[in-house]
């Protein structure tokens, strides 16, 4: 069955371009994102992986690791890294996970075969500290990924995960969160005193909780 949300995120061992790998060992107790693409050496994928590797101190700040995958080997991750570091002017420094017997492919259902039969599409599980599947994207060979999207569905997982928020449509840092739908209106004036905003009995508005 295909992986959902809340599920614990399949365990694995592999080799990386940054050496053998146990995926939830290497994920310790922080928060991780494993991202598929679809093959090395093509266009949209060399500038994704670039870009990452530009925000990956965002990443870090968040206490989030970062793992790509393809079902490419690891040699050739290693000959496309000079590649993507050339042309993107950047320097590669999070790990490639080489699978071409599509291991992690298979566990994290990357494969849509009526899609393309052989390649992953561009899938993105953010997992939190947990072992758990807080959140699953999916997109297609011919789409590059916004990863300024993917640092803001970190933070709002952060921010729920930590307080009893949800963050409306948008949303950005410092924005004004939603007060959890599982918070009764009572127990709402406790959690936030002189701070909820009421627009209608279920949507309530408060500043972002301070970290
Ligand atoms: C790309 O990254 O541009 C790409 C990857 C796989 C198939 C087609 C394009």
């Amino acid at each position: 069955m295909a992986l959902r949300l809340g599920d614990i995120a399949p365990d694995f061992t592999v080799e990386t371009t940054e050496g053998s790998m146990s995926f939830h060992q290497w994920l310790g107790n922080g928060w991780g994102i494993l991202f598929s693409h679809p093959k090395d050496y093509t266009p949209v994928c060399t500038t994704e992986l670039g870009a990452v590797a530009k925000i990956k101190p965002e990443f870090d700040k968040r206490n989030v690791k970062v793992v790509a995958v393809s079902v490419d080997s690891v040699e050739s991750h290693r000959g496309w890294v000079s590649d993507i570091n050339e042309t993107q002017c950047t320097t590669m420094n999070f790990p490639i996970i080489g699978d071409p017997n599509r291991t992690v492919a298979g566990l994290y259902d990357m494969i849509h075969p009526n899609a393309d039969d052989t390649l992953t599409v561009r899938s993105v599980f953010i997992i939190g500290p947990d072992k758990k599947v807080k959140l699953m994207l999916t997109y297609p060979a011919s789409t590059g990924r916004n990863f300024a999207e993917i640092l803001r569905c970190v933070d709002s997982l952060q921010l729920s995960a930590k307080h009893r928020v949800a963050t409306p449509a948008d949303w950005k840092q410092g924005d004004d969160c939603i007060v959890s739908n599982a918070v009764k209106d009572d127990e709402a004036d406790k959690l936030f005193p002189g701070a909820v905003r009421r627009v209608k009995p279920y949507l309530r508005y408060v500043p972002q909780p301070k970290s």
